[in-house]
């Protein structure tokens, strides 16, 4: 594993068709697991101070807690209003039992 890629979570720390929120050298971030794989975005909503971990995960997309923007977990694309601007999202590698993400 080259150093760029910095050690996340456990995978089995990650419910399946479900978010958690990790810290990764200080940054907050989502975590998402479903049948297409693990994928990572910014935790914060762009819109507000919400966090996507305690959002609702359906169908590839996740819907912020406080009003319900939806944000494509694998673009980071805004879906629909309230929402004006995406969030970042981060390379995912597993290896073995152990998730990865790729900051810079
Ligand atoms: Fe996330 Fe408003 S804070 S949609």
């Amino acid at each position: 594993m080259s150093e760029n890629w910095i050690f996340a979570a456990q995978l089995d720390d990650l419910p399946e068709d479900d978010v958690i929120g990790v810290a990764v050298n200080g940054l907050d971030i989502a975590l998402y697991r479903t049948e297409e794989g693990v994928f990572a975005s910014d935790n914060l909503c762009s819109h507000g101070n919400a966090r996507l971990s305690d959002g609702f995960l359906e169908d590839g997309e996740i819907e912020c807690p406080l009003h319900q923007g939806r944000f494509c977990i694998k673009t980071g694309n805004a879906l629909c209003s309230p929402l004006t601007q995406g969030v970042t999202v981060y390379p995912v590698q597993i290896d073995g039992e152990q998730v990865y993400l790729k900051l810079s």
